[in-house]
């Protein structure tokens, strides 16, 4: 969806999307002596906890950022567990998530992971397809740039075939074709770990959403550290480019 459909939630809104990235779970296990990869245990439990409040708190969408296009490049031993924990949890998950009415969908290049995974992700999305309490999206194997060239190599494709005018290209068609087509944009971006960067997250659809950073390390982060974010978007003043009289006046 192009910009100008955001809505603007006024004082005291719930954004109806929330995109986090879960940053920090390496540094938690090592300041414990651990091995990263405990970090990286330890915070499953806090995906638990964001997607019941998520719940709990009526916010529409969810969009959680669980493994980078670049993440690839960390020591194959540290991805070859991250890509066994994300089975175990789908297998662990799948039948609660689909109990409290969350669908389940990923996105992110499938390409690049095992056909086993693949399968299982599948399954889950297939099993929670009809369930609307919470739209719950996991980015996997995900980059903003990846998914823009996919996009764009889409419609290059429509082009050459004759069957879209190049002309007839614009902000809102492009977006139909990113793989986070179809829901909102995310209203507030969460990222723990301290660091203040997007990290090649939701380039497009970032475009106007509000940011939200803290130190909280993602193994950490609770209930009251996302009150703490939910409560701050609540008193943002969303323009959209406009002026501050002209999102009064409204
Ligand atoms: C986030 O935690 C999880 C993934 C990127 C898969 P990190 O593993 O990046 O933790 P830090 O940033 O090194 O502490
Ligand atoms: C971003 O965290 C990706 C995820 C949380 C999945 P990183 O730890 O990979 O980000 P950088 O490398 O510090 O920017
Ligand atoms: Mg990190």
């Amino acid at each position: 969806m192009p910009a100008t459909a955001i809505e603007q939630p006024g004082a005291g809104a719930v954004p109806r999307h929330v995109a986090v990235i879960m940053d920090g779970n390496g540094r938690w296990a090592e300041q414990r002596s651990l091995p990263r990869t405990a970090g990286h245990r330890s915070g499953t439990r806090s995906v638990r906890t964001i997607i019941e409040h998520s719940v709990r708190r009526g916010v529409e969408a969810l969009t959680l950022f669980a493994f980078s296009s670049e993440n690839w490049q960390r020591p194959a031993d540290e991805v070859g567990i991250l890509m066994q924990l994300f089975l175990e949890a789908l297998d662990r998950e799948v039948a609660e998530l689909d109990a409290n009415g969350v669908r389940l969908r990923f996105i992110g290049d499938r390409g690049r992971l095992a056909p086993a995974l693949v399968e299982r992700m599948l399954a889950a999305e297939r099993r929670t397809a009809e369930k609307r309490k919470l739209d719950l999206v996991v980015a996997l194997a995900y980059g903003g740039r990846w998914d823009l060239a996919q996009a764009t190599r889409q419609l290059a494709s429509l082009a050459a075939a004759g069957s879209l005018a190049p002309a007839a290209i614009d902000e809102t068609m492009l977006a139909g074709r990113l793989t986070t087509a179809g829901r909102p944009e995310p209203d507030l971006f969460i990222r723990t770990g301290g660091d203040r960067r997007v990290s090649n997250f939701l380039l497009w659809d970032l475009a106007y959403t509000e940011l939200w950073f803290t130190d909280t390390l993602w193994p950490d982060f609770d209930v009251a550290a996302y009150e703490a974010a939910l409560q701050d978007f609540a008193g943002r003043q969303r323009r959209l480019g406009r002026t501050t009289a002209q999102v009064r006046g409204k």
